[in-house]
């Protein structure tokens, strides 16, 4: 594909982002505007106030990424942005912002997944991921273990039955009232603590499947905190966040060890908000040079969520011609 220039939008969750995506793919500009400061307070993402922030930041997070890359609108081949999963509100307006775009300029228009988006980030990184690969998906709504024959083609091979990875980080650190977003909070904390200190449940590991599970292990840590206060003990946060880090980074490293001796591949990803934490990473690449697999994972700023990953997945779908109508709508509960 020649200098092909594409145009991509993310406003799924609380960051309203844009950036301009060439042949590679290779990031010409990613804009990620946080809104976090906005949500802090309420200790989790209010859907009414990501929507707002999106309308008023949508425009000149588009415009930044444009003028950062050095192009004009002329320049632009093709228009992306994500369609779901996400906040309904949020969706739409980044959403709808794209599509305006499109129609106005002329250009095909490409409705991304998310988690797509998340996964195709390490394309960024490296543009010859061989194949076969497995990768790992962490995000705030999300954990998933994927077996991919080739970019494009995949099946599932687990996934979460309740929360997900980031998700229970979230909401062990807004129980702990460390802050929000929680899992960088919990790793901070954890930093000082001693991962063996309290035992915790690793749930499903060693049972068929690859599934996950993180609902007991928010439970554990909720009544660990209660009988120790029944107790009238303190509790050392730093211990609990460490050995709670730990028995996630065990529960989610468990189900891949037993993908990787079980399927033939070549490679291992890592992707998603989650994937940021460096004990999840240090593990995952463990695991890639024990089995002598490739491993690959986005930088941080890559990791969470940006508008760069959704164009690396509209990349590969402009390479197939897969476009979609103007008349798409967003899918808050969107599936791969
Ligand atoms: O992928 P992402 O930016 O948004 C979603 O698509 O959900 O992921 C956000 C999630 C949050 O739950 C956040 O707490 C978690 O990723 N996260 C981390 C770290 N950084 C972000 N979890 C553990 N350790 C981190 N360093
Ligand atoms: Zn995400």
């Amino acid at each position: 594909m020649d200098d092909k220039l594409i145009l991509a939008v993310e406003t799924s969750c609380d960051e309203t982002s844009a950036a301009v995506i060439g042949a590679g793919p290779r990031i010409l500009s990613n804009i990620v505007a946080s809104q976090v400061d906005w949500h802090k307070k309420f200790g989790g993402v209010v859907p009414e106030i990501a929507s707002r922030k999106h309308l008023e930041l949508i425009e000149p997070v588009i415009d930044e990424a444009i003028s950062e890359a050095g192009i004009e609108y002329k320049d632009l081949d093709a228009v992306a942005a994500t369609r779901g999963p996400g906040l309904v509100g949020a969706l739409l307006v980044g959403f709808a912002a794209a599509k305006g775009l499109a129609y106005s300029l002329g250009l095909p228009f490409i409705g991304v997944n998310h988690v797509a988006g998340h996964i195709y980030a390490n394309f960024l990184i490296n543009n010859e991921i061989a194949s076969p690969f497995i990768c790992l998906t962490v995000s705030g709504g999300h954990t998933d273990l994927l077996y991919f024959d080739r970019p494009g083609s995949y099946r599932f091979l687990g996934r979460t039955r309740d929360d997900a990875a980031g998700e229970a980080f979230d909401k062990i650190a807004r129980f702990l009232e460390l802050g929000y977003p929680g899992g960088p909070e919990i790793e901070k904390m954890a930093k000082t603590g001693d991962a063996n200190a309290i035992e915790l449940p690793r749930a499903l590991v060693g049972e068929e499947g690859y599934d996950f599970s993180f609902s007991g292990l928010k439970t554990a840590v909720i009544n660990y905190v209660h009988n120790a206060s029944q107790r009238g003990e303190d509790v050392n946060k730093n211990d609990l966040a460490a050995s709670f880090q730990q028995a996630v980074v065990d529960s989610l490293t468990a189900r891949l060890e037993k993908a990787v001796m079980d399927f033939k591949a070549e490679s291992i990803l890592l992707a998603g908000g989650v994937a940021a934490n460096q004990v999840l990473r240090n593990k995952v690449e463990l695991i890639a040079k024990s089995a002598d697999l490739e491993y690959y994972v986005p930088p941080l700023n890559l990791c969470t969520d940006n508008a760069a990953m959704i164009g690396a997945a509209a990349y590969y779908r402009y390479a197939d011609a897969d476009f979609d109508n103007l008349d798409i709508g967003v899918k808050a509960d969107l599936s791969m």
